[in-house]
Parts: C-alpha cells; sequence; structure tokens
C-alpha cells in the first residue's frame, strides 16, 4: 500500500527515476569513481604499506563505508524525495535537517576545487590530442604544468567549459542525461583503463611497480594509516552529504540496496587498483619516483607515457579516462543541489542547473586563482594558514564529510523505526535477507559511529595518536 502511495505521489509530481538495476549500478558507481580513484587511491597505497594497507582499507568499506551508503540509499528510495525533503519527513525533529544543511554546503565545497581540477584535466584531454607532448622534458612538463594551473585565464576557460559539459548533461534530466551518460561513458572508462593497464604491465621492470602497490609491509600501519583509509573510503564512496540519497531516490522498488552498495563499493575498489597498475609499473620502469597528488598527474604521467610507442595515443586514453571519472563525479554532487532547489525551492530544472553553475564558477574561481603558491590569490590565507583551495578541501573532506557520514548511521540506527529500515531494505519483504539486514543494523549502531568519531576527533588534531 505504502509503495503504492509513493508510486501515485511521484506520478503526480513526474519525478524521474532510473530505467533499472543496470543504470542504478553504472550511476551511482560514476559517482564513486573519481579523482579521488586515478590520483589519491594508488599513491595512498603505495607509500602506506601496499596489500597491508589495502586489507585496513577493505575493511573501513565494509564496517564504515558500505554500512553508510546503505543508509542513504535507505532515505532516498524511502522518500523518493531531495536530501532536505527526505529528512524532513522521515523526522520531525529539525535538528537532522543538519544533516542536509551540511550535505549542501559540503557539495559546493567540493564542487568549488573539483571543478576547477577537473577543468585541468579537460585541458590535458586537448594537449594530449593536439600532440603536445610529443617530446617533452622533465622541464617542458612542469612549465606545462606551471601554465595550466597558475593562468589565470586558461584555468578559469578550461573550469568553465568543465561545468559547461555537466550543466548540459544535467539539464536533460535522470534518465536521459545522468542515466545515458553514466551507462555509456563507464564501461568506456573501464576499457580504457584496461588497455592503460595492460600496456603498463608489458613493460621491462613492470614488477618494481606492482612491488609497490602492492608490497605487503605491516610495519607500515599505524593508527594515523588506518584513519587515512577511513577517509579515503568515505571520500571515494561519495558519502556523507546525500549525493547517494539523491541518487537512492531514484532507485526502482525492485533495487537490492545491500547488494548495490556492495556492488559498487567492489567494483570502485577495482578502478582504483586498475589505475595503480596502469600508472606504477610505467613510473617505475622509466627509473622514476611517484610522488603526490598533481605532480604525479599532470607532470609525472605525461613524462613517461610520451615515451613510450604509441605513448600519446594512450594519454589521450588516460586523459579521457580521467575527465570521464571527473565529470561523472561532478553529475552526481550538482545533481543533488538540483533536486533540492528544484523541489524544495520550485525552480525549474534548466533554472536549478544555470544557478549552481554560476554559483559554482563564481565562488570555484577562488579555488583557481589559489591553487598554486605562485596563482594571483595562492598566498591569501583564508582558515588557519590555507588558501581557498585549501580551505574548500578541507573543510569538505575533513570536516562535514565525516560529520554528516556519522549523523545519517547515528539518524538511520537510532532514531528511525526499525520496521521501516527492515522493509525497506527487504523490498517489503521480497527478499529473503534478514539476517544480512541485522548484520547491517549492528554495525551501523555500534561500529560505525565509533570509528567515524575517532575519524573526525583526530582529522581536527583534538585527539592524537
Ligand atoms: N567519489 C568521488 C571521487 O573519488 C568524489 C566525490 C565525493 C563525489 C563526494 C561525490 C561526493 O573522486
Amino acid at each position: 500500500m505504502v509503495t503504492v502511495a509513493y508510486r501515485m505521489e511521484n506520478e503526480k509530481s513526474n519525478r524521474e527515476s532510473f530505467s533499472g538495476t543496470i543504470a542504478i549500478f553504472f550511476a551511482a558507481l560514476g559517482s564513486a569513481v573519481g579523482l579521488g580513484n586515478i590520483w589519491k587511491f594508488p599513491y595512498v597505497v603505495g607509500e602506506n604499506g601496499g596489500g597491508a594497507f589495502l586489507l585496513v582499507y577493505i575493511i573501513c568499506i565494509v564496517f564504515v563505508g558500505i554500512p553508510v551508503m546503505v543508509s542513504e540509499f535507505y532515505i532516498g528510495r524511502k522518500t523518493h524525495k531531495n536530501v532536505m525533503g527526505a529528512l524532513r519527513q522521515l523526522s520531525p525533529n529539525p535538528v537532522w535537517k543538519s544533516i542536509g544543511i551540511f550535505g549542501i554546503l559540503a557539495g559546493y565545497f567540493i564542487m568549488f576545487f573539483y571543478s576547477c581540477v577537473s577543468g585541468w584535466v579537460y585541458s590535458y584531454v586537448f594537449k594530449a590530442i593536439k600532440g603536445d607532448f610529443v617530446n617533452i622534458t622533465a622541464d617542458s612538463a612542469g612549465a606545462l604544468f606551471g601554465k595550466t594551473v597558475v593562468g589565470p585565464f586558461p584555468p578559469l576557460v578550461w573550469q568553465f567549459i568543465a561545468m559547461t559539459v555537466v550543466s548540459l548533461i544535467l539539464i536533460k534530466g535522470v534518465e536521459k542525461g545522468i542515466e545515458r551518460v553514466t551507462k555509456t561513458l563507464i564501461p568506456l572508462l573501464f576499457v580504457l583503463i584496461i588497455i592503460c593497464g595492460i600496456r603498463a604491465l608489458t613493460l621491462p621492470g613492470a614488477s618494481e611497480g606492482l612491488k609497490f602497490l602492492f608490497k605487503v609491509d605491516f610495519s607500515k600501519i599505524t593508527p594515523g594509516v588506518i584513519l587515512s583509509a577511513m577517509g579515503l573510503a568515505f571520500f571515494k564512496l561519495s558519502l556523507g552529504m546525500g549525493t547517494m540519497v539523491t541518487y537512492g531516490s531514484y532507485f526502482t522498488e525492485d533495487t537490492n540496496l545491500i547488494t548495490t552498495s556492495a556492488k559498487v563499493a567492489v567494483a570502485d575498489t577495482i578502478v582504483s587498483l586498475l589505475a595503480g597498475i596502469a600508472i606504477f609499473p610505467t613510473v617505475f620502469s622509466f627509473g622514476m619516483k611517484p610522488d603526490q597528488g598533481p605532480g604525479l598527474l599532470f607532470m609525472t604521467i605525461p613524462l613517461v607515457f610520451s615515451k613510450l610507442p604509441f605513448g600519446n595515443i594512450l594519454l589521450v586514453a588516460f586523459f579521457c579516462l580521467t575527465a570521464i571519472a571527473a565529470t561523472t563525479a561532478m553529475i552526481s554532487i550538482v545533481e543533488m543541489l538540483i533536486a533540492y532547489f528544484t523541489e524544495e525551492k520550485g525552480l525549474k530544472r534548466s533554472t536549478a542547473v544555470i544557478l549552481n553553475a554560476i554559483i559554482i564558477l563564481l565562488i570555484g574561481s577562488l579555488a583557481t586563482l589559489s591553487a598554486d603558491k605562485a596563482s594571483i590569490l595562492g598566498n591569501v590565507s583564508v582558515f588557519f594558514g590555507r588558501s581557498f583551495f585549501d580551505t574548500f578541501d578541507f573543510i569538505s573532506s575533513n570536516i562535514l564529510l565525516p560529520v554528516g557520514g556519522l549523523l545519517i548511521a547515528i539518524f538511520v540506527g537510532y532514531f528511525v523505526k526499525k520496521n521501516s529500515v527492515v522493509n525497506e531494505l527487504s523490498n517489503n519483504e521480497q527478499l529473503k535477507n534478514r539476517s544480512v539486514i541485522t548484520a547491517y543494523r549492528y554495525i551501523l549502531m555500534y561500529v560505525t559511529p565509533i570509528l567515524l568519531t575517532i575519524v573526525f576527533l583526530s582529522s581536527l588534531n583534538i585527539i592524537k595518536f
């Protein structure tokens, strides 16, 4: 009865949804797979004990990542509403509104810097196609990256282009926009990353790179490393801000929320590992050191890939796949904002898309103009010595997402009726997964909140190990 009532309400409001299980899987995976897979994950794994870190990461996924993702899907599909509307429907207590407020803030803060880095990636696709990396040297790679980042005009223009692409897809709607794009591009991303991985594995000396990535070294596992694994798992799976609530609200009634979460987590981890396999053997086979973040992605990779036969084609493939990852992740963040503006503020979809693009570009330009020490605003300190760029990153990843995730876990674990959760996760008793649901609830109530509290307090240096 309840489901029928919701369906009728949805039909009345013409609310869109994804067409089926495959579309749902690729859309959610598109959100999870992002810049985090390509330059953050492989490096963090390699530096922090390889296989040993992976084990810790997988434990974090099981005890924190998947339970929070299931909870977000529960909130979304139960209500078929944007994050604010969903929380209001599930609880009259205004305290829980803060989950939505934090989520929307986090969405903006992530977009301010994410759209900037995505712009760099787009510009590298263009540069690779033009052949700018042919015969590149360490010096010219550095100079090219400097020009891309410091600008000021090129990075602003590329950020604008990236936001325009995201907006054009979003204006088309959930099924014709998000679903079509993710269903086509995510499989393509897999193909491209496998090609890059195979090429890397066939290089002489590839095993050095694999050793860097997979060698099990438990001596490197410190409390600090465990915390960074947890933070990474959270950012990677797009949790803590309502992105997955919003996507969950477009799920069909027969979607298995628990297995979907598990499949997305597994596939996302596979993409991260494939990225590491594409990157490190190549870097090591040229005797280079993997360095952190932007330097690896934007300088070392063009340098080493360009030395391979067909290197330029590989570079086009590599930056295309990175651009796909960045774009599908941005789509999910901005969709959360659009669902809020259309459903809560009554804006037309196209108006909401344009309004959000303008807000993100205006404030995001502060991130772009402060991304490097040499940028115009590079030395302006905004938050405890951090630039605009670093402030947006720090406040979203270290404060808003963990707090949002913690509140979601407590809300669904303690303040929502058990029956409601059990009914929704079993698709009204259609699925025979009672024991899995029980395990999920125990973890959500007793393990997830404790782990998340520790991560949060230590990321703010309130507790130290
Ligand atoms: N999961 C994305 C990545 O790894 C980032 C993201 C965070 C996307 C939060 C949506 C919400 O790059």
